[in-house]
Parts: structure tokens; sequence; C-alpha cells
């Protein structure tokens, strides 16, 4: 495993994984779909949670996914063995250091992986190199300085800072959404566009209420809880209360907003 690498590894993460795949489908990949016997590299496929909809919505592209954990790999393996995907095989490697030729890739898909590494410029570099001349790469990330919401908590806000210190001391950086326009230009990619992409959730919508709010985001603030009081980062009564605040948003009258960013860039 990489020391790069903060969270994504247990039972509990890996339901979160899903949860928030499940319930941003629509958000994050309905205009991505690449042409019949395009190759296609997922790098970080992680569980895979991802990789069902990217090969269902490119039925006929051949698609590689690779992770640098086994363990997620076989899992991702299962998943797409069961939901019945033929078009995906599955390759462990580090996306620093893979195997494949020079430009063996038409395209590229990110989602989820540089807010966790130490180094994006030069990982995004290491794709750079896979990708095709004209071939494009797709880059996924959210930005917890997005959060914002209905009744307004400071404690809320303190609960959420914990999960951006606590990345960010593992070399990661749970804001990196807003900087994916400065990274891909400083790795040279050419004609790239970003377009943020905002959850915005009330109670008249139920599915993101559960889905976004309270299995997405609360669950994983909610989950660096012990790592944050252990780091002496805040304390108990401030960090609870700042959870429930975030339950709070999803009552009746409650608000919840966050940005994803989608950038694609071509390699010239
Ligand atoms: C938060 S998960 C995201 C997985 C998936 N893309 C998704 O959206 O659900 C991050 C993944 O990046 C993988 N990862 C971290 N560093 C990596 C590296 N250097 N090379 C390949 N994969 C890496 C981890 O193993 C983990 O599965």
């Amino acid at each position: 495993m990489s020391k790069d690498y903060v969270h994504g590894y247990d039972p509990k993460e890996n339901i979160r994984l899903q949860d928030q795949a499940s319930t941003l489908v629509e958000l994050l990949h309905s205009d991505t779909s690449y042409p019949a016997g395009s190759k296609v590299l997922e790098a970080g496929c992680g569980v895979g949670a991802q990789t069902i909809t990217l090969a269902q919505n490119s039925p006929e592209a051949l698609i590689t996914s690779v992770d640098i954990s086994k363990d997620s790999i076989a899992e991702a393996k299962k998943k797409v063995g069961a939901a019945g995907i033929t078009n995906v095989k599955f390759e462990q490697g580090d996306i620093f250091n893979l195997s494949f030729e020079p430009h063996s890739f038409d395209h590229i898909f990110v989602c989820f992986i540089l807010e966790h590494l130490a180094r994006p410029i030069e990982a995004l570099r290491a794709l750079k190199k896979l990708l095709k001349v004209d071939g494009t790469i797709t880059v996924i990330e959210g930005d917890h300085g997005s959060a914002y919401f209905y009744p307004d908590s400071k404690e809320a806000h303190k609960a959420i800072q914990c999960q951006v210190e606590l990345q960010k001391r593992a070399g990661g950086n749970a804001m990196i959404g807003r900087e994916l326009y400065p990274l891909l230009r400083a790795a040279e990619y050419k004609s790239i566009q970003v377009s943020p992409r905002m959850v915005y959730v009330d109670f008249t919508k139920p599915e993101l209420v559960k889905g976004f709010t309270k299995k997405t985001f609360t669950a994983m603030i909610e989950g660096v809880r012990e790592s944050a009081l252990d780091a002496k980062i805040i304390d108990q009564a401030t960090f609870d209360k700042g959870i429930r605040d975030l339950y709070r948003t999803t009552e009746l009258d409650g608000v919840f907003c966050y940005t994803f960013f989608k950038a694609v860039a071509r390699n010239s």
C-alpha cells in the first residue's frame, strides 16, 4: 500500500464509496462515454465503484482498470463479474509506475485519486505518457471547501476541517477539486475544460438526503472521529455536535450543498 494514501480499504469505507458512486452516477458520468474499440485506462479503480458505470456507459470500449491494492482489485473483479460485464480487465499497479507501453490508451479516467496523493502533478504526468497523442483524460475530484448548508453550524465546519487536516497530514488534499485546472496545466495537458457539478440536497430529494448527505458526506466525516480525537485537533463535544448538526441539515427545512469538479483535457 502506498504511504501517500489515507483511506479506502476498510469495509465501511468501501460501502461508503459504493453509496457515493450509486448516488452520483448521473451527475458525474452522464457525459462520459467512450467509442467502440477505444482503449480506456481507469487509474485507481478501488473496489470498482465507478467501474460498472464506466463499462455500462461504454459497452464496446476495452477498459483496463488498475489499482495499487490487490484486495481492492479482487473486490472490483467480483463486483464486475456479478454484473455480467465483460469489457473490463484488471491489473494491480502503481499509477506512478505502470508497465503499459507509452501511448497505449485512447482515454484515461481518474476519479477520487489525486486527493490522496502527495504528488498529483507527477501522477498526471505519468498518466500522460500512457495516452495517445490526441487522447483524453477525465479527472473527477471533490472539494470539502465547497460544503455549505442550512442551518449553518461552526461545529459542523470544524468537524469537516478535521477530515481536511488529517488528509493533509497524510500527504493528500481534500480541497483539490478547485485545483484541477492548475494541476492539469502544470502537467502540460491541453484543451482543459473543468465543469463544477453541484449536489444540492433538500427534503424534497429523499434519495440524496440518504445517499449523499447522510451515507456519503456525513459518514465520511464521522469516519475520522477517532483519528481526529487521537490527533487532538478537536474535542469530543465539538466533533459530536458537528456531526449532529450535519444530520440536522437532513431534516424538513435543512439544505446541504457540495461541489465536485470534473475536468477533461487532451494530451495535445
Ligand atoms: C477513494 S478510492 C477511489 C476509488 C474509485 N476510483 C472510486 O471512485 O470509488 C482511491 C483508490 O486509489 C488507489 N490508489 C492510491 N494510490 C494509488 C497509486 N499510487 N496507484 C494506484 N492506485 C492508487 C487506492 O488503492 C484506492 O483504491
